[in-house]
């Protein structure tokens, strides 16, 4: 099962290949994603072996890079013009057995043209394709990866993991976070914490998040457990992502304020001002596709926060819509959301926050 063939040529992209098919392996399992001919025996027709795997799969990825056209071997010759260069032959390849073909552009590289092609492989020109950036490689991976769903007949079995390194290093920059919040002496509620001998709340889920929630502020068995979302609003929680086929583990969850005001008070101008540079690290550090705001606090902050032309509406107005912005590191979409606890006594705004859930369906 070689569902995905990635092409390409080590001198010229290896920096993005890599990644590129650690994203493939999260979506699609290590099963469908064939990349390099290790796998080849000694002795074995190279070609013929290559030529079985174009077979296999439904795509060919061919990865073009800035040295993609004009890469020269030791004498001095074009890679591209030579017989068995394995680039041209797998594309060549992927041509003749009418394979779907994708090239994937990085490194600023463009489209070759026809005439700068050999004849085999000219008809490459004419395939649409998809740009791949460092500086918004998430969301370039991830238009990339739902045009592929469209093509790649779904394995039931398979569940999508999120990829280990990236996850691990993630939760390495949260916990650093977490600790600098720990000592922040100068926060306005540190006296308070340390006096109930309360924990600051940073948030919790996948640090790898597509989605992300943010809320009010840690109430108070939040700040007994040191974990968001955990009283009655988080049962809400719950059910609503139950309701879209998510799990809590499967989306990050935090809060505007992360540690707990007194008296169950609203958070003040002065908490806002200290707790969001911290929030903004976590969005940075986890990269959602999806800031899910919870209440009217949360929202204003997040809509201020990408300048966003809606930034002076009202919830009311302003739920269940799909608003897009930009993040530094590609275009997201902010979606605002009631707060559970105002659904809590409410079965009409219960249906209303089921509903406005269902928009965050596409990005599941
Ligand atoms: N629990 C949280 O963590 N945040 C809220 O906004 C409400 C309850």
């Amino acid at each position: 099962m070689r569902h995905i063939f990635i092409n390409y040529r080590r001198q010229d992209s290896e920096g993005y290949v890599g990644r590129l098919y650690d994203h493939l392996v999260q979506h699609f399992g290590s099963e469908c994603v064939f990349m390099d001919v290790d796998s080849i025996q000694p002795g074995a027709d190279f070609l013929k072996t290559l030529e079985e795997a174009v077979a296999a799969c439904d795509v060919l990825i061919a990865v073009i890079g800035p040295q993609w056209l004009t890469i020269t071997d030791e004498e001095g010759n074009r890679r591209l013009d030579q017989w068995n260069d394995f680039v041209r032959f797998e594309i060549a390849s992927a041509i003749k057995q009418k394979k779907l073909i994708v090239p994937v552009l990085v490194g600023q590289a463009r489209m070759p043209s026809p005439a700068e092609l050999p004849d085999d492989i000219a008809a490459l020109s004419h395939r649409n394709a998809v740009e791949l950036t460092h500086k918004r490689f998430g969301p370039d991976v991830e238009h990339l990866v739902s045009a592929l769903k469209e093509i790649i007949p779904p394995d039931p079995s398979f569940k999508p993991q999120a990829d280990t390194e990236i996850v691990r290093r993630k939760a390495n920059a949260l916990k650093a976070v977490r600790a600098e919040l720990m000592s922040a002496t100068d926060s306005p509620l540190y006296v308070f914490r340390v006096e109930n001998g309360y924990f600051p709340v940073l948030g919790e889920g996948n640090p790898d998040a597509n989605i992300m929630f943010i809320g009010e502020a840690p109430g108070k068995s939040e700040a007994e457990q040191g974990r968001p979302f955990c009283g009655p609003s988080g049962d809400v929680l719950g059910e609503m992502l139950g309701g879209i086929g998510l799990n809590r583990e499967d989306v990050f969850v935090t809060n505007i304020l992360l540690d707990r005001p007194p008296d169950k008070r609203d958070p003040n101008p002065e908490e806002i001002a200290f707790y969001t540079p911290y929030l903004d690290r976590i969005i940075d550090i986890i990269q959602p596709a999806v800031i899910a705001t919870l209440g009217r606090y949360a929202m204003t902050f997040i809509l201020k926060k990408f300048d966003l032309p809606e930034k002076r509406g009202k919830i009311s107005d302003l739920h269940g819509k799909l608003i897009k912005a930009q993040a530094p590191y590609g275009e997201i979409h902010v979606v605002p959301l009631y707060h559970p606890a105002v659904v809590l006594y409410s079965a009409t705004q219960k249906d209303t926050l089921r509903k406005d859930f269902e928009k965050l369906k596409t990005f599941v």
